[in-house]
């Protein structure tokens, strides 16, 4: 899946802010290992050497022991003070992840599935909110609100370039905040291993300039586009009165059922099956008639259908822009 999939490229604020911790992590981190190295090195060079080892040292000179009592006390100093300097990082750093102001946040229901993101826009008005799947799209510059739940097992949320990670929970709800300050498109990936297919449970945040991110949200509020072919008429008959109707839904169809993602603007996402495969008409064609294939054990069943109704299907699937 592509995207920008980079902890140290942070394209927002939430993002800025774990990186400069994480630099200054590296930065004591270094110190540390090279302090350690070089005593490590000067005590190895001054070691007894093998023939003087043989007599044991039950008196040893006064100045030897000062010091080593010297080095002790340095020792115990140096790292808490560290420990301190790094302790007081994180506090900072913790404090101005929570300062994001969120006046005018987009609001976002994730729901994390078995192996899935199933995401809804809130409105205030039910006619506003809809439901997308695997790909949410966010307008630069804006604060972004997302409310975390599980439907099955631990995930995690996880988009590297825009946040930290966050944890969701059955019977649980958390949020995390984020913006975007660069347009882009943000790879991210579920952090928890949530059982066969948690490695292929990816995530997309499309980064929109504002304008561009209205347009998107018209479009996906709107009930999906009648069929206009004859094939494309055989497809939807065929969504309809095939296994698919009974996990999907496509707004204004016959398709309601709300187990599996929402299919009323599939089109204009990039991918199917959180990542699995890039949605072009063969392979949206080939997973329809068997998804097990790319990503065995989702509850996705085959679908025993002749070549030109999966391609129908497929056609229609691929008109739902
Ligand atoms: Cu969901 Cu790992």
């Amino acid at each position: 899946m592509n995207g920008v999939h980079d902890v140290l490229s942070p394209a927002g604020p939430q993002a800025a802010t774990l990186y400069q911790l994480w630099n200054v992590m590296l930065v004591a981190c270094t110190v540390v290992f090279v302090v350690t190295i070089v005593a490590l090195a000067i005590a190895v060079w001054r070691a007894p050497r093998a023939t003087e080892r043989a007599k044991p040292d039950l008196d040893p000179h006064p100045r030897k022991v000062a010091t080593l009592r010297r080095s002790v006390v340095w020792g115990i100093a140096g790292s808490s003070v560290l420990l301190l300097v790094l302790l007081l990082a994180s506090f900072v750093a913790d404090r101005a992840l929570s300062a994001l102001p969120l006046a005018n946040a987009v609001r976002i229901d994730l729901v994390g599935h078995q192996f899935w993101w199933e995401a809804r826009y809130e409105s205030h008005s039910p006619e506003l909110t809809f439901s997308t799947a695997n790909e949410l799209h966010v307008p630069v510059g804006r604060p972004v609100l997302v409310r975390l739940r599980a439907d099955d097992v631990i995930h995690s949320f996880w988009v590297p370039s825009l946040s930290g990670k966050k944890d969701l929970i059955p019977g649980r709800e958390s949020t995390i905040a984020l913006r975007a300050d660069r347009a882009g498109t943000y790879r991210g990936q579920c952090a928890e291993f949530c059982g066969y297919q948690h490695a292929q449970m990816a995530l997309v945040v499309v980064a929109d300039p504002p304008a561009d991110y209205e347009r998107w949200q018209a479009l996906q509020r709107e009930p999906a586009r009648a069929p206009e072919t004859a094939q494309e008429r055989r497809g939807l008959e065929l969504v309809e009165q095939t296994s698919c109707a009974m996990c999907h839904a496509i707004h204004g169809t016959r398709a309601r059922a709300r187990r599996a993602p929402d299919l009323t603007h599939v089109a204009s996402r990039g991918w199917l099956g959180a990542g699995a495969v890039e949605n072009t008409p063969a392979l949206r064609a080939e997973w329809i008639a068997n998804a097990q294939k790319f990503k065995p054990g989702i509850n996705m069943p085959p679908l025993d259908a002749a070549p030109d109704d999966l391609a129908a299907m497929s056609a229609y699937l691929g008109s739902l822009r």
